[in-house]
């Protein structure tokens, strides 16, 4: 493994959940691939901008404006870390059942037709070569069981994103209930903890 790119989207900073567990993940990470080199985005310190009409028309059809050729430079630029990315790690808060808006617009850049993902023969097919992708989702519910099941749209919706440009090769960790207080805050990021280790020890040194 050679390059690790990290996408870090919470606004809580230093006392985000997923914040932390992407560091624990990362520096699990460069242990074992000391020489890998990190590419790192805080989308939430250093948002992306939202899609605009420079940017459809940049991306899709010839840039030729100004902020067409910007926009277009900031894509093809988003996309080259990915494709150059041998692993790939995601802070994924759930915000409004969903994921962070800036986290969003990352994908807005980086799914484009005709470079990250084709249709044949009426199929949708995705053209990033495939790579292990951890996520780690940070709640303040509970959504792997129980009634709020239905209203996960964060998880469904960020397997069918990343499979849809090719990376299929996904695991999710979750950190829940860190609505619930101080006590079930630490014992979901334990229990996240343990699962990244176990992860990491059983899956990436193959798929890497
Ligand atoms: C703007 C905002 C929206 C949120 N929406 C939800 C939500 O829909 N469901 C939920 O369970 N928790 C929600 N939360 C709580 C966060 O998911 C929880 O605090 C989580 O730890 C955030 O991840 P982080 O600690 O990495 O920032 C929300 C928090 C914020 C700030």
């Amino acid at each position: 493994m050679s390059t690790i790119l990290v996408l870090n989207s919470s606004l809580s900073g230093e006392a985000s959940v997923s914040n932390i567990l992407v560091a624990d993940t990362l520096a699990a990470l460069k242990a074992s691939h000391p020489g890998a080199k990190v590419i790192t985005r805080d989308l939430a310190s250093n948002p992306l901008p939202h899609l605009t009409p420079a940017t459809v028309a940049g991306v899709r059809t010839v840039a030729s404006t100004p902020a067409e050729i910007e926009a277009r430079a900031l894509a093809d630029g988003l996309v080259a870390e990915l494709n150059a990315a041998d692993v790939v790690v995601i802070g994924a808060p759930m915000y409004n059942f969903s994921i962070p808006t800036t986290l969003r617009a990352w994908f807005d850049h980086v799914v484009r037709p005709g470079v990250t993902f084709t249709y044949e023969g009426g199929a949708p097919k995705g053209l990033v070569a495939n790579k292990p992708v951890i996520v780690v989702e940070a709640r303040g519910g509970l959504y792997s069981e129980g009634p709020a099941r239905a209203v996960d749209f964060q998880e469904p919706y960020l397997r069918h994103l990343l499979g849809f440009i090719g990376l299929t090769d996904v695991t999710f960790i979750r950190a829940e209930k860190i609505g619930y207080g101080p006590e079930a805050r630490d014992a979901a990021i334990a229990g996240a903890k343990a699962e990244i280790a176990r992860v990491l020890a059983r899956d990436l040194p193959k798929a890497a």
